[in-house]
């Protein structure tokens, strides 16, 4: 199996595409962290892994608190002894209009889905450097990044911030030989922190069907697979080709 022996830290793992991004890897041998917020979640998609065969733990914590984020890689080290791959994937949205947004609300939304994947990456890497066979980061941007949205204000910033945060962070870990990329969804599944699909939410692409969570498990697999060796700082779209298209010229 491509990943035996190996270690991969997922957050936002309980559900949706952290579930997917999780239970495939563990299907390839990876040993996974399913890190979320959420523990009945969490431990329900480490305890699908291992009924499946695989190896998983679930971890509890807030990737909006540092002290989390610190305490959380170090249970990983003691329960493991390396990490090889970690997935950037918790977020929420804001979903609202910047004159309906407190500051406070803008803060969280930029703790979870951008100041996490910068300080996450800052522990992980430190653990990556110090095991010495380097390691492969994902980030998981949104297509908001790329775009204005009228109902959505910190989450469209933060996932824009992402993008370049994958490209410094692809820079200055190279020389250890960690590889960080970055995926970029676009509606997929649920909408993010919403617990149901919405049947009648447009969706509009060259495919022709909302993308799954499935769909960004593969590129992500792609993207710490020996296969994407000469991929780095990358933003792979996985979109249905959305962004291709002009508004209006469908
Ligand atoms: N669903 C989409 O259509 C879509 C589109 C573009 C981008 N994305 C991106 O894909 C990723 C996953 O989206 P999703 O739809 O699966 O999200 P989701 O809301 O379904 O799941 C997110 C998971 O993260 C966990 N979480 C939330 N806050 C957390 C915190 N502070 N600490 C730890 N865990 C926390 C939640 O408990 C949940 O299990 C996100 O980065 C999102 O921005 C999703």
């Amino acid at each position: 199996m491509k990943f035996e022996g190996q270690v991969a830290i997922v957050t936002g793992a309980g559900r949706n595409i952290g579930e997917d991004i999780s239970k495939l890897l563990a299907a390839h041998g990876a040993t996974i962290a399913v890190v979320d917020l959420d523990k009945g979640r969490g431990d329900k998609v480490a305890s699908d892994i291992v009924a499946a065969g695989g190896k998983a733990k679930g971890f509890v914590c807030d990737v909006s608190s540092e002290d989390d984020i610190l305490k959380c890689v170090a249970d990983v080290m003691a329960a493991f002894g390396r990490i090889d791959m970690l997935i950037n994937n918790a977020a929420i949205s804001d979903n609202k209009n910047m004159f309906d947004l407190t500051t406070a609300e803008w803060n969280r939304v930029l703790a979870i889905t951008l100041t996490a994947p910068f300080v996450l990456t800052k522990a992980v890497a430190k653990e990556m450097i110090a095991g010495g066979r380097g390691g492969r980061i994902v980030n998981v941007s949104s297509t908001s990044g790329y775009f204005g949205r009228d109902r959505a204000t910190a989450y469209t910033a933060a996932k824009g911030g992402v993008v370049n945060l994958t490209k410094s962070q692809a820079i200055q870990l190279a020389p250890h030989k960690i590889r960080v990329n970055a995926v970029v969804p676009n509606k997929i599944g649920s909408p993010v922190g919403k617990d149901e699909f919405d049947p009648t939410r447009p969706v509009v692409n060259l495919v022709g069907r909302p993308g799954v969570p499935e769909d960004l498990a593969n590129a992500v697999l792609f993207l710490v697979s020996e296969e994407s060796s000469f991929i780095v700082g990358t933003a792979l779209f996985v979109d249905g080709g959305c962004t291709t298209m002009m508004p209006g010229n469908t």
